[in-house]
């Protein structure tokens, strides 16, 4: 199972909280591992990406949404990748009509989301899990944190700026081993190197 794509966090009926997310990441993720036979399925944020052939897809829309599409199926998965970039907060108390511009400042209450990794991560027998992780800055220091923080076996950084809507990127895979690069390559090929990563990790079946 994998998450990709941005969550959508209602204020009122035209506008939102979301993250910058593309999707292009997470899809190539799931492509990579249908071509390596796994049965796949795709939790899924609004993008324009077209579903890799072969996947099964769940569309979501808040970060809500996609804990409940998850948790439903966490316990059948061997394995969870989290691509998703899930917004942390959510606002309270969504307006069910068009909220009209007034003469002060507007105060907004959020709540914060659940934390979706760290939940299916926290399973007994829960799948093997593999968490994603935007940095703007420090990104080792960050990235060896947030693994530790959601006890999480394998973790994937990259910068946020060399990846955002880009067909490119570069990715740095922490472990319990140590450190491993996987220099500048189309997100196809990064996909594979993580999926063939991934496999040697899992026990032998
Ligand atoms: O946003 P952050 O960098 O902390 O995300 C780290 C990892 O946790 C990512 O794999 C992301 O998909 C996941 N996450 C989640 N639920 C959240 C926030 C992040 O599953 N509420």
């Amino acid at each position: 199972m994998i998450t990709a794509g941005p969550t959508y966090e209602p204020i009122d009926t035209v506008r939102g909280v979301t993250n910058q997310s593309s999707g292009k990441m997470g899809y190539a993720v799931a492509q990579a591992a249908v071509e390596a036979g796994a049965e796949v399925t795709l939790v899924s944020g609004a993008t324009v990406l077209a579903t890799p052939a072969g996947v099964e897809r769940v569309d979501v829309t808040t970060a809500r949404d996609m804990h409940k599409a998850v948790m439903a199926r966490a316990k059948q998965a061997d394995v969870f990748i989290s691509v998703a970039a899930v917004a942390d907060y959510y606002p309270v108390d969504p307006q069910p009509h068009k909220i009209k511009r007034g003469d002060g400042n507007l105060k907004l209450e959020l709540a914060l989301n659940p934390d979706i990794l760290g939940e299916v991560a926290a399973l007994p027998k829960g799948p093997f899990c593999v968490g994603f992780a935007a940095e703007t800055e420090d990104l080792n220091a960050n990235a060896q944190a947030k693994r530790k923080k959601k006890r999480i076996p394998l973790l994937a950084a990259n910068l946020a700026q060399e990846t955002f809507g880009k067909d490119t990127n570069a990715l740095t895979l922490f472990d319990d081993e140590g450190v491993h690069e996987l220099p500048l390559a189309p997100k196809i090929v990064l996909a594979r190197q993580l999926i063939e990563h991934i496999a040697k990790m899992l026990p032998r079946r």
